[in-house]
């Protein structure tokens, strides 16, 4: 009963949760639909911890992301152990770069007194959740080792049946608790996600790679502005 509202109900909670509140927020409140960025209070720990962060995180989530949507891909290049060593060892790469930039942001949040004036509550809740998931995921890959060869047997028709709306929950019943906890950790994530500064990450700035960065508007003559008469009257 536990696993079931746990994994078979919970997990339609979060979406609901994920698209009706994001869709509300950014519809009616867009200008706090933001990271809320804190650089122009601190900027130097703010790089060494972000920097790492954000690398580790993207290709963690874009392996996931490949490792569902192409599992029998995954599985062909893990039949030769040395790829799936390779594999493995990107995969905890990444995840240990994300740890310690992770590491870092917390630190900047605890010990700068400019940052943690504009800390919420929220920030250290989404703080706390990312390091439970990120150590979890580290600690799955390490202790059950292999998760990129067995998460197709269980993982993906768990995942699939979620989406199908047929949750499986035996799937993930007899899984030891590292990877039950990283599954919910998944869960609770998206379901507070649109609660958070996380948000961003549903906006990412992708217009930014063929518009300039900064778009200057004249609302004079170009020429005439130049010329020192005319600036000092503008002034
Ligand atoms: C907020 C979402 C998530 C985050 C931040 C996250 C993060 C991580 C991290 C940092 C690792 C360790 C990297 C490695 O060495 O493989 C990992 C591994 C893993 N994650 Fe996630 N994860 C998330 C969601 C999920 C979900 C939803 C599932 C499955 C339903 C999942 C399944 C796995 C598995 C099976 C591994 C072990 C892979 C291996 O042994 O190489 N993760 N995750």
């Amino acid at each position: 009963m536990k696993d079931y509202l746990l994994f078979g109900v919970a997990p339609y909670v979060a979406v609901t949760l994920l698209l009706s509140v994001s869709l509300w927020r950014f519809f009616f409140t867009r200008y706090k639909f933001s990271s809320l960025s804190s650089e122009f209070l601190e900027s130097k720990d703010l790089f060494w911890g972000s920097v790492p962060w954000h690398y580790g995180i993207l290709v963690l989530f874009l392996g996931h992301l490949i490792g569902f949507l192409f599992p029998r891909e995954v599985t062909l290049w893990n039949s030769i152990p040395i790829r799936l060593i390779i594999l493995e060892a990107t995969a905890l790469t990444f995840g240990l770069l994300a740890l310690v930039g992770l590491v870092l942001l917390i630190k900047r949040r605890m010990t700068h007194p400019r940052i943690r004036v504009v800390t919420s509550w929220m920030d250290i809740v989404v703080l706390v959740l990312l390091l439970i998931q990120v150590v979890s995921g580290l600690s799955t890959a390490i202790i059950d080792r292999w998760g990129s060869s067995w998460y197709v047997a269980t993982l993906v028709p768990y995942v699939r049946s979620v989406l199908s709306l047929a949750p499986n929950v035996e799937l993930i019943s007899g899984m030891s608790w590292l990877v039950k906890t990283h599954v919910l950790g998944a869960i609770v994530i998206i379901g507070i996600l649109p609660f958070t500064r996380l948000v961003h990450f549903l906006v990412p700035p992708v217009s930014y790679l063929w518009r300039p960065y900064q778009l200057v508007i004249w609302n004079w003559d170009r020429r005439t502005i130049r010329v020192p008469s005319t600036k000092k009257k503008a002034h």
